[in-house]
């Protein structure tokens, strides 16, 4: 069982794989509960949904919206389609970068705090650059309100620590 599990792997499938259900429903349910479908699942997933472990790995990994590693407590997601791209989102980046200490889509360590990751367009390309933290929109970002925005995220983890 993987250590970080509260649940074991077997029981987290068997809560979510319902008769009928297609592969993709149960792995987001399961990365709604815990942020991320981890490894372990994989076998009892394929089991459970009468597929090859290659074909349950293959789909985790071809849709980038699946995790297989936790999720750092900040998460931010920058827009670095084209509309932020005019409006300043490279500068907004390396802004980000050098506040953090931490580098865009690189995996994180198990315990960083912060985590970078770029997305191409949050629907927000009239209020460019913007930006999701921990699931949550922020429109017009600027370095000054980025580090507001990250001082308030970075409060509420101490807080729940
Ligand atoms: S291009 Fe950034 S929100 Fe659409």
């Amino acid at each position: 069982m993987d250590d970080s599990l509260a649940v074991a792997p077997d029981q987290l499938v068997q809560r979510h794989a319902r008769p009928g259900m297609s592969l993709l429903a149960v792995l987001h349910a399961i990365q709604d509960e815990l942020g991320y479908v981890p490894p372990a699942t994989v076998a009892p997933l394929a089991r459970a949904m009468n597929l090859s472990r290659a074909e349950v790995h293959g789909v985790i990994t071809y849709y980038h919206h699946f995790r297989t590693q936790a999720p750092a407590p900040v998460t931010v997601q920058l827009c670095r389609a084209e509309a932020c791209r005019s409006m300043g989102t490279e500068a907004l980046a390396q802004h980000i970068e050098a506040r953090t200490g931490c580098r865009f889509d690189a995996e994180h360590e198990p315990h960083a705090t912060v985590e970078l990751e770029s997305v191409y367009c949050l629907g927000q390309c009239a209020l460019s650059p913007a930006l999701m933290l921990n699931g949550t929109l922020h429109a017009k970002v600027t370095p000054h309100k980025f580090d507001a925005i990250l001082a308030a995220a970075e409060k509420c983890v101490e807080v729940t620590a």
